[in-house]
């Protein structure tokens, strides 16, 4: 297909989902190859599941931090990082992963909405920032506490739980004018209702998968293919 124009009027909202990471070795969720198909959300992500067994919850995102500490970013991740180069003040990526592929590939304007895997925070609201911590747990008791008395949980948006950052998000989907969306199932709210909001504001939106999502519709280009193979080459800058 041909490349798709970038005006210098344009600015440009990307979100990623797991699928940009499957080429750097990180399985994506819904494939069939992916990490719901081996566990339960309700046993590993969700509120219910903190409660129920803590232990379960870090056993699964810490196999996920030693998953992530050996993958490498791949040409997707370079691409994106290359294109916040070139379009400096007019690009922000919001990123559903919480691996650090693209901060490792150089991408500077992000926004991890559903949390991040080397952080950890207090599972109480007790106002405290999340702590940087990418240690791999072989059991709970390894796992610290807040000054607050909290245990600390992952750093991770849980299923019924508020995506992070929304103002932020909102505000950057009104001003854009192009939203590009890469390996993202379109199963997951608030982020598949993201092109719908920049169709709205009129922004025209690009797909990048190696199959439609399931808001396919809503795009007014899909371009089908993997990430690494097809980003790189996939905008041409208007001067
Ligand atoms: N390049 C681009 N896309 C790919 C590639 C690739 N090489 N390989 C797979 N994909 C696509 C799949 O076609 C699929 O549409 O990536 C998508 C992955 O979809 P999901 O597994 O549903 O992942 P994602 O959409 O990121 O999940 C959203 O769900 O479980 C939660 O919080 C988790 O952030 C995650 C959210």
């Amino acid at each position: 297909m041909s490349a798709i124009l970038i005006k210098p009027s344009d600015r440009v909202f990307v979100l990623t989902g797991a699928g940009i990471s499957a080429e750097s070795g990180l399985p994506t969720f819904r494939d069939s190859d992916g990490l719901w198909a081996g566990y339960r959300i309700e046993d590993v992500c969700t509120p219910e599941a903190w409660e129920r067994s803590p232990a379960d919850v870090w056993a699964f995102y810490s196999a996920r931090r030693a998953a992530g500490q050996k993958a490498q970013p791949n040409p997707a991740h370079t691409a994106l990082a290359g294109l916040e180069k070139q379009l400096p003040g007019r690009f922000f990526l919001c990123t559903q992963n919480v691996d650090d592929l693209h901060e490792r590939a150089g991408s500077v304007n992000l926004l991890h909405m559903h949390g991040e895997l080397a952080k950890s925070r207090c599972e109480r609201a007790c106002g405290a920032e999340p702590v940087e911590d990418d240690r791999v747990y072989a059991n709970l008791n390894e796992v610290g506490r807040c000054a607050c008395g909290g245990r600390l949980r992952p750093h991770i948006v849980f299923f019924g739980e508020m995506p992070l950052g929304m103002d932020r998000i909102r505000r950057e989907i009104r001003q854009s004018t192009l939203m590009l969306v890469v390996g993202t199932s379109g199963s997951v709210y608030p982020a598949a209702n993201f092109v719908h909001w920049a169709r709205f504001e009129g922004a025209r939106t690009v797909y990048l998968g190696p199959e439609a999502p399931l808001n396919a519709d809503a795009f007014t280009h899909v371009v089908e293919g993997k990430a690494g193979e097809v980003l790189p080459g996939l905008f041409h800058l208007e001067a």
